[in-house]
Formats: C-alpha cells, structure tokens, sequence
C-alpha cells in the first residue's frame, strides 16, 4: 500500500530533446491525459512512436490495423504506430480449443441470477495464461520493432497509458450502469458485485490489463533498456494511476476520492509493479491524477464534481488573467452565468457532508458504494449539468482540458528526474503549473 506523496516541487527537466524517443505504450483518444504527455515529446523535438490495442473481427479474433486505420492512428499521434495488437487482458482469449471465452462464460448469467452463478474458475484461469502469453508476445514483437527505431545514445521515454477491461458481457454492461449511475430504485451495490463470481472476472481482467501491463512493458523492453543504457542513454517509464486527488474543499488541500472505482484495486497492482520496478533500479514511476471527463471516465457519473474546485485552486496558486478568464468562460457554459458561485458553494458543502467525508478514509480505499452516496453523489452530479446551456459543453469538459495541459508538463519533466515510484497530482500541482504557463 502507497502512503500519499503528493509532488509539490515542479521541476524542469534537461534530460530528453532532439534525437531522443517518446513511445507511447496504449492508444491515444482525442480527449485523453495521453495528449499531453505526447504534447511535451513533440515540443522537446523528440521522435513519437506509438502502439494500438488492434481490433476486433466480427468473430473476435484481433488484427492489427488496416492500412486505412494505421494512417489515421499515425497521424493523430503525430509519429510511428508500431502496428502489432496489444490488447490487454484475457475476455475474449482461449487456450485455442475452440472453448467458451470468459466473455461468453459470462454471457450465460442473467440479470436474475448472476449473484448466485458460478464460473468455471480452471477455464478462466486457462483462458487468463492464453491471454498473457498473447499479449507477452505481441510486447515482445512490439519492442523488437521498436529497438530498430531507437539510435545509439537516444534517451526512451516510455509512457504506458492502458486501463479498462470491463467484460462485456451484456449483463455486466447493465449492472456497470447501476453500479456507477443507479441511485434510489436502481441503486446495486458495489460489494454484491465484488462478491460474486461476475464480479471476481471482472477484477481479474482490469488487473491484467490497468496493471500487469505495466510489467509485461518493463519486462518486454529489458533487453531494449539494458542497450540503450549502453549506448549511452537513459530510459524511464510512466504510467497513469488513479488513486484519489487532494483538492480545495473548505480552504485547504484535502484528499478526496470518486467511490466506487472497482479498478482500484488494479491501480494499486499498477503501484507495486511501479515500487517493484524501482527497487530494482528502474526508474518507473506511476503519476496519480485528478479525475477528468475522457472517453474512458465517461461511464462514473460524478467523477466530474471534483473538477470544480480547481477554479478556487487558480485563485490561490496565482493564475492571476488567465485564471479569471477560466472563470468567466465557465460562467458562460452556464444558463445563469450568475450561478458559478453557487455551485462551487454547494460542492463545498457537499464534499464536507457527514456521507462524502466518510468515504475520505485513504487507507480504506477503494471503499464500496453506499444508496446515500449513489443518491447524493448522482443527483448533485445531474443537477449542475442540468445548469448548463448544453450537455456538449460542460464546465468539466473544460476544467479536463487544462488538467491534461498541466500534467503533461508535470509528469514529462519529473520522470527524467523522478522522486519515486508513485507520486499524486494534485489541484495544487495543476494550478501552479498552469500559472507557471499562463500568468508567469
Ligand atoms: N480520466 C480520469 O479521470 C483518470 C484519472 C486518473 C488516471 N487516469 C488514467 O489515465 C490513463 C488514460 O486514461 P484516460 O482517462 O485518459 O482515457 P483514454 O480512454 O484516453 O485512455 C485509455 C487507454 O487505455 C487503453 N486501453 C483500454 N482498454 C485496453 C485494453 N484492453 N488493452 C490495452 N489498452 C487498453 C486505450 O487504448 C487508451 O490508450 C488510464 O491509465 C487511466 O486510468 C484517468
């Protein structure tokens, strides 16, 4: 278990420029933190080579990308798209004996029954060997084709951006919506889901793929590191974790976390695999970061909420024009721009409420869901997006972008020199560096 080490001392990094590699080791959406990492290498001259998770035909077997998705890939990324499927994870694997996959085990449990069913763990466990021995070997190519790519005496900037791995399985899908959206009649609770066999799949397959992917990377790439080392060069690795946040609530930085967040558990997997890594003399560090809205969050309503209070934290960490302007644009996604105030009056409230303070226990996390919570949590979450002219443009959307702006900076410059292996963002952090940006 990680204590909390929140980075306060923003550094500046000379270590990665021209001639030096950034590989981004995940897909990159428009929306994602990604971007601002890969904002970073390109600014800094570096070569970007990125990955793809593949795709699926229509009887579930993987490929990689056609050429027509390749192009498109390769120039969003901006660089080079290594095209060998790197799908994470094991719910659409088998050992090749033409069995059930753990994604139609799962399609056999019902709405009615999936509490009481039971799977069939040595086929899982079977499936689960052929998925990681896939995805070891489609690493293994990965890093192969990567070392033509990398001159002599290069630094590699290894970023792993991976997480997910919700079995879909259409009852899985309708539970995941009333765990994470469900209050009053709706509500279904998070533990009723850890505790049944569905459930268990579940953490399995966000482990392999939040996780263990992170080490399938750094083991993948041992050779690779050991000739770049070599060569002269450096390498370091970053992953995205997600562990709570500290944000402004009540005048004052206080940890903070989205509940229930079931891939918790695979983040904290995420953490070790960093802390393990360093123990060994690798410099790999996971960067916890704030919640924002991506294509990959959408599905936690109320993730968002703790976005908000960032506002105040660019008044206090001096965001000086640039700060107000953020205000005044927020003010303006809203029907009443007079309403700002009174949101973040209530967010206060609400995060310093007897039901939200309850779940700011650090050691507890991830904490199980509760009909309270789901109740205030969704309905205070729905509330202020019904105060936006359009659900297009929300506040969130907005505060997200500017998150990714500064944690691209953030984590570029700590990893060539990191402090750990497992450090939190904080709305401090953010604003500071979005100040040290905009009204420096
Ligand atoms: N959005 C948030 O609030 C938040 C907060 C803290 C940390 N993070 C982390 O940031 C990272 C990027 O996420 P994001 O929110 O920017 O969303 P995103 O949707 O842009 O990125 C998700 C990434 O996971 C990859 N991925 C998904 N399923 C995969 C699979 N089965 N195998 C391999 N790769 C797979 C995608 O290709 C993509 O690169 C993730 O590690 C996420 O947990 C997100």
């Amino acid at each position: 278990m990680s204590a909390l080490v929140p980075l306060r001392t923003l550094s500046r990094q000379s270590l990665f420029g021209t001639g030096d590699v950034f590989v981004l080791f995940g897909e990159l959406f428009g929306r994602g933190y990604a971007n601002g990492l890969v904002a970073q290498a390109r600014a800094a001259g570096m070569t970007i080579v990125g990955a793809t998770v593949g795709r699926r035909e229509a009887d579930g077997s993987l490929r990689p990308l056609n050429d027509e998705e390749l192009a498109a890939a390769e120039a969003n990324l901006g660089g080079r798209v290594i095209n060998v499927p790197l799908m994470a994870g094991f719910d659409n694997d088998t050992p090749g004996d033409g069995g059930p996959t753990p994604t139609e085990l799962a399609a056999a449990m019902t709405i009615k029954t999936w509490q009481t069913d039971k799977l069939d763990w040595a086929r899982v466990d079977a499936c689960r060997a052929a998925g990681v021995a896939r995805f070891k070997a489609g690493a293994a190519e990965f890093a192969r084709q990567l070392e033509a790519l990398i001159p002599p005496g290069a630094n590699v900037f290894f970023a792993h951006t991976m997480a997910g791995g919700l079995v879909k399985a259409k009852v899985f899908l309708a539970i995941a919506n009333r765990i994470y959206k469900g209050r009053g009649e709706r509500f279904m609770s998070s533990r009723a889901l850890m505790d049944s066999d569905l459930g268990k799949l579940n953490l399995m397959n966000f482990e392999e793929v939040t996780g263990n992917s992170f080490a399938y990377l750094l083991e993948a790439t041992a050779a690779l590191r050991a000739r770049i080392e070599r060569d002269g060069g450096q390498a370091r690795y970053t992953a995205y974790g997600y562990h709570g946040t500290e944000i402004l609530i009540d005048g004052q930085y206080q940890w903070q976390t989205y509940t229930n967040y079931t891939q918790g558990y695979a983040k904290k997997r995420l953490e070790d695999v960093a802390s393990a890594a360093w123990e060994r003399g690798v410099k790999a560090t996971v960067f916890n970061c704030p919640e924002i809205r991506t294509n990959s969050s959408d599905v936690f309503i109320g993730i968002e909420l703790s976005l908000f209070p960032l506002l105040n934290a660019f008044r206090r960490e001096g965001c000086a024009d640039w700060g107000e302007a953020q205000w005044a644009a927020c003010r303006d996604l809203l029907t009443d721009p007079t309403a700002l105030e009174g949101i973040l009056a209530r967010l206060d409230a609400y995060n310093t409420s007897a039901t939200m303070r309850h779940f700011r226990d650090f050691d507890a996390w991830p904490m199980d869901n509760t009909p309270e919570l789901a109740e205030l949590m969704i309905s205070t979450a729905e509330e202020i997006t019904a105060q936006h002219k359009s659900r297009q443009a929300l506040i969130s959307d907005l505060l997200s972008t500017h998150v990714i702006e500064a944690t691209g900076p953030l984590i570029f410059n700590e990893a060539a020199n990191p402090e750990g292996p497992v450090l939190w963002l904080g709305h401090d952090a953010v604003a500071r560096k979005l100040a040290s940006l905009h009204a420096g």
